[in-house]
């Protein structure tokens, strides 16, 4: 089976010839040794663009999020966060696991964002009994959802009136700064930390950089070290990045367009409940369409898992022709009409 067009993530993406151009030309070295230029370029670039002392380029959005946490934080600590924040629902319990940390889950606000007197309420009395309180982390964009400034303000403000850190889960904070129409340092401006991952919207193949105050990523890059996260001539991957901030990060806007079509075109067949959100639409289709999933997949074009909902992430690989063949798709599945010939 042909994809025609592959909508689980942003993540799937690959690297176009352009992109590898740039990876075969990078200048290397042995980044442990901090002697990998393009690393250094990249750490450099982003944490200027985001208004940070310094940065620190790891494999993985997960990583980054969980040297932050233990570079802000430790053994004992607890970190207050979203329940269905990456921090605490996907990341394998990395926080409690390898960083000795409680997690708080609050149930966010329907923009996704923390209620202030929640988190407030979450915040531990200085006693015994209780673990320290001492990073509040939240996402940007969660599930799509772009959060505004003056929520993040809101969600902020006890944590910073009881001394708390504050790290920025920004795997998407570009879309974020798109969407809101917010510079990304303006949304950069309210944590100390931030995680903005490179192989999500910006279609890199591998990274994230964290960045913050320089103290805080000296200890960060221990963490790394510690996890394995360590690489050496990672300048392949970092000119990866810095090509797709140059390519790739001036485009994004594409994308949220494109959901926008997709939304309106499923909203359209009657098919259930759209809604899109930057580069993501979430589908709730109705009951009598059984496995809908399976059938779109049996014609080339691949949908989130049904939790309840369906998502459907748009990407630099997806164009306006494959957009349009996967509508065609979703109007024969749910029509029950038989394929016609792709575009
Ligand atoms: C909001 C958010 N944070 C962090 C991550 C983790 O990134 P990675 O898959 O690179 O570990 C993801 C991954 O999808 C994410 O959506």
């Amino acid at each position: 089976m042909t994809v025609l067009c592959d909508l689980r993530s942003d993540t799937v993406t690959r690297p176009c010839a352009g992109m590898r151009a740039a990876m075969a030309a990078a200048e290397v070295g042995d980044d442990v040794y901090g002697e990998d230029p393009t690393v250094a370029h990249l750490e450099a670039r982003l944490s200027e663009m985001l208004g940070k002392e310094a940065g620190l380029f790891l494999p993985s959005g997960s990583m980054s999020n969980l040297c932050a946490l233990m570079a802000l934080g430790g053994r004992g600590d607890a970190v207050i966060t979203g329940k269905p924040y990456h921090v605490n629902a996907w990341e394998a319990g990395s926080a409690s696991v390898l960083g000795g940390m409680m997690i708080v889950p609050l149930a966010p606000g329907p923009d996704a964002a923390l209620e202030p007197e929640d988190v407030a309420a979450a915040i531990f009395e200085d006693d015994p009994h209780f673990a320290r309180t001492r990073i509040l982390s939240i996402e940007n964009t969660v599930s799509g959802q772009a959060v505004s400034l003056a929520r993040m303000d809101a969600a902020i403000a006890p944590a910073r009136a009881a001394g708390l850190s504050v790290h920025l889960d920004g795997a998407r904070l570009f879309n974020a700064s798109v969407a809101l129409g917010v510079e990304a340092r303006e949304l950069a401006a309210r944590a100390d930390t931030v995680s903005v991952c490179l192989s999500k919207g910006l279609g890199a193949p591998v990274g994230t950089v964290l960045v913050g105050p320089r103290e805080v990523i000296h200890h960060a890059r221990r963490a790394r070290k510690l996890l394995g996260g360590a690489m050496r001539q990672a300048g392949v991957l970092a000119a990866a990045a810095l090509w797709a901030l140059d390519h790739v990060l001036p485009r994004l806007s594409d994308d949220h367009a494109r959901a926008t079509a997709l939304a309106e075109g499923l909203s359209g067949l009657d098919i259930g409940a759209v809604r899109a959100r930057t580069n993501m639409v979430h589908l709730r289709p109705h009951a009598q369409l059984g496995d809908l999933r399976g059938a779109l997949a049996a014609k080339g074009i691949l949908v989130g898992t049904p939790d309840p909902e369906s998502r459907m992430v748009l990407h630099r690989d997806v164009d306006d022709q494959s957009l349009a063949a996967a509508l065609t798709v979703f109007r024969n599945v749910s029509t029950g009409k038989p394929p016609v010939a792709m575009p």
